[in-house]
Formats: structure tokens, C-alpha cells, sequence
């Protein structure tokens, strides 16, 4: 099966592809991730995307259809996918048609967390991740069990992102008002989009995806 997660910064795209990973086996290519993982290692995509990201503007079409080609030619092909933070443009949906379509994939499902964007600024403001195994976290809606420490690996150190400040976070919500949310009715035009109240805490949001998915 392979799906869409669609909503603005901090809907909650990521959080709920981290379980879909765990209960479903699923693969998360977050294009987010990757081209940060780009930038820590300085390659020439990770070059250019720097300053675009850290202003909360959309990194070429080329360059994010050019990865996301790439990490499903690393996959087999029974693999299961959750795009997170793909596609974001109406360029990026064709282009995802053809690369789903050249390796014999389909698509399945296009799920809209629906949120407030008046909370979404304290969502990100307040969010973080554990420096060695990337375990997200949130100052009020999500802290270790031992404050401090991460629950999963144990490790003492935190970062957080650059562009998760509220200037650019409103840069980053007009993008997505502006060129991603159009591309819903694409999909709503071929039957795929269902939605869910991302405002509802965690684990029931990952119950209404789990019901539409079956
Ligand atoms: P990207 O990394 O994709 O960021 P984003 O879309 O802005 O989304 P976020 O990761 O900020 O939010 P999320 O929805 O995953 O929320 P999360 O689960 O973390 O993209 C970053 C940049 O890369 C872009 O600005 C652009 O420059 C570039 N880029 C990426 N893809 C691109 C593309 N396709 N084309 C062009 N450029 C591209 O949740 C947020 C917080 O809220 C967390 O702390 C979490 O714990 C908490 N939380 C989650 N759910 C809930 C809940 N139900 N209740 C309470 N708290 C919750």
C-alpha cells in the first residue's frame, strides 16, 4: 500500500508515519528528512537547499522528485511507502504519478490531517528530537519518560531544527496554503483523499488512519 500524508508544518505528517513504521512495517521517505540528511552531509543537493529551508520556502521540484525516484529504486517493490512532505506542488503530483507508475506502484490512499493553524505555532515552536536515534519530542505534548533522557536510546542530547521558529513557520504555512493545499482536489477528482481531525490527541488520529487504511 502506498500513501499520501498531506497537512501543513506541524500537522503531524511525521509523527503518525513513525507509526505507521512500527505497527505496519511501512517506509516513511520524508522528503524533509532527507534533504536535511543532504545538508549534514554537504552533498551538492544539500548545498542548495540550505538557505531555501531555513527561510521555509519549497526546494526546486526537480531536486525533491529527483530523491524520492531515487529512494524507491532502494526499496522492493512489495514495500509499503508513506510520503511525508511529498508532493507539495502540482508539478511534484504529476511527477509522482509517473514515478509510481514507471515502477509499477500505484497509489492508494491521500489521507488531509485537518488542524488548526493557530496551534500548530506552538506545535513547532516546541518540538525536538533526539540528537543520536531522531525520536521526536515536544516541550507540553510529549516529554521522556525521564526528562532529559531519550526514551528509546538513552541518549542525553537534543537538537532542534532551524526553521522550526515562528517567522519561518509562517512563511512555511503560507507555502503550503499557496501551492500544496490546491493539490488536493486532484486527488479528491480520482477518489483517494479521506480526512482526519489532526487536532485530536496522538493516538486517535492514529486510529482514524488506521481505520481508513484498513
Ligand atoms: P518538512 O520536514 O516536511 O516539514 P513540514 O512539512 O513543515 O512538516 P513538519 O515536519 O514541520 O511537521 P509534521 O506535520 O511532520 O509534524 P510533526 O509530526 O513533527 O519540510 C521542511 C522543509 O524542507 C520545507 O519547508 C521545504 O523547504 C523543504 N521540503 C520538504 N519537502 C519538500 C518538497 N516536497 N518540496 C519542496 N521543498 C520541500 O509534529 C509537530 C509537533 O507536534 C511534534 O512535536 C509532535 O510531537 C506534535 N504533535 C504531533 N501530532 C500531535 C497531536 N495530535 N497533538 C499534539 N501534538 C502533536
Amino acid at each position: 500500500m502506498n500513501i499520501i500524508l498531506l497537512g501543513p508544518p506541524g500537522a503531524g505528517k511525521g509523527t503518525q508515519a513513525s507509526k505507521l513504521v512500527e505497527e505496519r512495517g511501512m517506509v516513511q521517505l520524508s522528503t524533509g528528512d532527507m534533504l536535511r540528511a543532504a545538508v549534514r552531509a554537504g552533498t551538492p543537493t544539500g548545498l542548495k537547499a540550505k538557505a531555501v529551508m531555513e527561510a521555509g520556502a519549497l526546494v526546486s521540484d526537480e531536486i525533491v522528485s529527483g530523491i524520492i525516484g531515487e529512494a524507491l529504486d532502494a526499496l522492493a517493490p512489495e514495500t509499503g511507502v508513506i510520503f511525508d512532505g511529498y508532493p507539495r506542488t502540482a508539478a511534484q503530483a504529476g511527477s509522482l504519478d509517473t514515478i509510481l507508475a514507471d515502477r509499477g506502484r500505484a497509489l492508494h490512499h491521500v489521507i488531509e490531517l485537518e488542524v488548526n493553524e493557530d496551534a500548530l505555532v506552538a506545535r513547532i515552536v516546541g518540538r525536538y528530537t533526539c540528537a543520536n536515534c531522531g525520536e521526536g519530542y515536544h516541550d507540553s505534548f510529549k516529554q521522556p519518560a525521564v526528562v532529559g533522557t531519550c526514551d528509546k536510546c538513552g541518549s542525553t542530547e537534543f537538537k532542534r531544527r532551524p526553521d522550526d521558529n515562528e517567522e519561518t513557520v509562517r512563511t512555511r504555512m503560507a507555502e503550503y496554503r499557496g501551492k500544496t493545499a490546491p493539490i488536493l482536489p486532484l486527488y479528491e477528482a480520482r477518489g483517494l483523499v479521506s480526512r482526519v481531525d489532526g487536532m485530536a490527541d496522538m493516538d486517535a488520529v492514529s486510529a482514524q488512519i488506521s481505520d481508513i487504511l484498513g
